[in-house]
């Protein structure tokens, strides 16, 4: 049984609480990372201590599940080695011996060159380098890295293997459907696909072998770096918004002062995990949602952050006791996107949660 988690709209969608959730609740048996590399940073939450993870599987919480990161996704060796320590997982982390190796050229290159640091806002992580290289054949990969050697295994074979024995897998992606290469907002994209069919390339299974793909959005919709945010909260249109509106009253009453969306922003506490840039506040993009969740093949969908817009669901994890004016919304994002929403985050915590799947 195969799970693939993506981000529907533009990374940051909370993927790794939800993530960690799934990890401690179905118990799988291997929790598989893919996606492109240490650009993405995900903040996960194990007994009250807060992890900000890059390399390794959201899904280290669950102590008894294999972790693996596939080949498709880069390795930054130094970044890897410190979060295996941070997160005590040595002895059942492994990586697959075909990871490409991002080199601190490729880091300073990323930096470095005007369009990818101004124009196109990258992480500076070195991911767009490391893959241009990739695509080149001249990169260096895992097996050629003296310090990873224990690390390294076939992640096709064990997963296979795994899948055929009746295994639960847990794949976990990161960045979102609209940072994509091929189907992003381009240029301003990542390096690499970012879609369910590509987080299963990434560890070296066929479309065949996956049963559920589910698609997480955060409540509203959220951008770190360049490019188009269509529905961008403005000083004029905020109007528009009787929900937003009344966040913004609240966030001024409690001394916030600005712009309308740096207020905004500030108040939700959006900052980019890996380079702490604010991110920039739009209301629900339906459109860009119903387009991945069809690209990405959904057959649920997880929302998060409610609580954030609905300070009255903070924590609920039993569906009867959400507020009608939340139940309203999770329901016109159902109706607008055709998905069942199954996963309703309303807190920070892996266990503040509505789980409407079918048991
Ligand atoms: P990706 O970048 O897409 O992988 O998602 P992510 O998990 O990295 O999200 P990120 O860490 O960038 O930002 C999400 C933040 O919101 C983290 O601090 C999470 O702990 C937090 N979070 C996730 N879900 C909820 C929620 O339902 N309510 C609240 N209040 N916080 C949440
Ligand atoms: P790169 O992936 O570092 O090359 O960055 C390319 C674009 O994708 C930039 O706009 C980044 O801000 C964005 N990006 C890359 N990874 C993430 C992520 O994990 N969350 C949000 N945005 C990301
Ligand atoms: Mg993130």
């Amino acid at each position: 049984m195969v799970t693939i988690v993506v981000g529907g709209h533009f990374g940051d969608e909370g993927k790794g609480k939800i993530i960690s959730y799934l990890a401690v609740r179905d118990n799988p048996d291997i929790v598989a990372r893919a996606g492109v590399g240490p650009n993405a940073g995900h903040t996960v939450f194990k007994e009250g201590r807060e992890y900000g993870l890059r390399m390794i599987p959201c899904g280290f919480v669950n102590e008894d599940s294999r972790l693996l990161v596939g080949a498709g996704v880069l390795v930054d060796p130094e970044r890897f080695l410190n979060e295996v320590k941070i997160t005590e997982t040595e002895g059942r982390i492994a990586m697959d011996r075909r990871c490409a190796i991002i080199e601190e050229r490729h880091k300073k290159e990323d930096v470095a060159d005007e369009f990818l640091k101004k124009r196109v806002g990258t992480t500076g992580s070195g991911c767009g380098p490391a893959n241009a290289e990739r695509a080149h054949r001249t990169i260096k990969l895992a097996n050629e890295i003296p310090q990873l050697r224990e690390y390294l295994t076939d992640v096709p074979l064990e997963v296979n293997s795994a899948i055929d024995e009746g295994k639960q897998i847990l794949l976990e992606s990161s960045q979102g459907f609209w940072l994509s290469l091929f189907y992003g907002t381009y240029p301003y994209v990542t390096s690499k696909d970012t879609s369910a069919g590509m987080a299963a390339v990434d560890i070296g299974i066929g479309p065949t072998r996956v049963d559920d793909v589910i698609v997480i959005y955060k409540s509203y919709t959220t951008r770190v770096g360049e490019g188009p945010l269509s529905t961008l909260i403005t000083e004029e249109n905020i109007k528009k918004y009787p929900l937003w509106q009344d966040i913004l009253s609240d966030a001024k009453e409690k001394g916030f002062t600005g712009k309308v969306n740096d207020i905004l922003a500030h108040y939700l506490g959006e900052k980019g995990t890996v380079t702490q840039r604010q991110r920039r506040i739009g209301s629900f993009d339906f459109e860009l949602a119903r387009y991945s969740a069809m690209v990405n093949g959904a057959t649920q969908i997880g929302i998060t952050c409610l609580d954030k817009l609905f300070s009255e669901c903070y924590q609920i994890r039993d569906y009867d006791d959400l507020p009608k004016r939340v139940k309203d919304y999770i329901r016109k994002i159902e109706k607008e996107i055709g998905i069942k929403a199954t996963l309703i985050s309303t807190g920070p915590e892996p266990e503040d949660l509505v789980d409407l799947r079918q048991k």
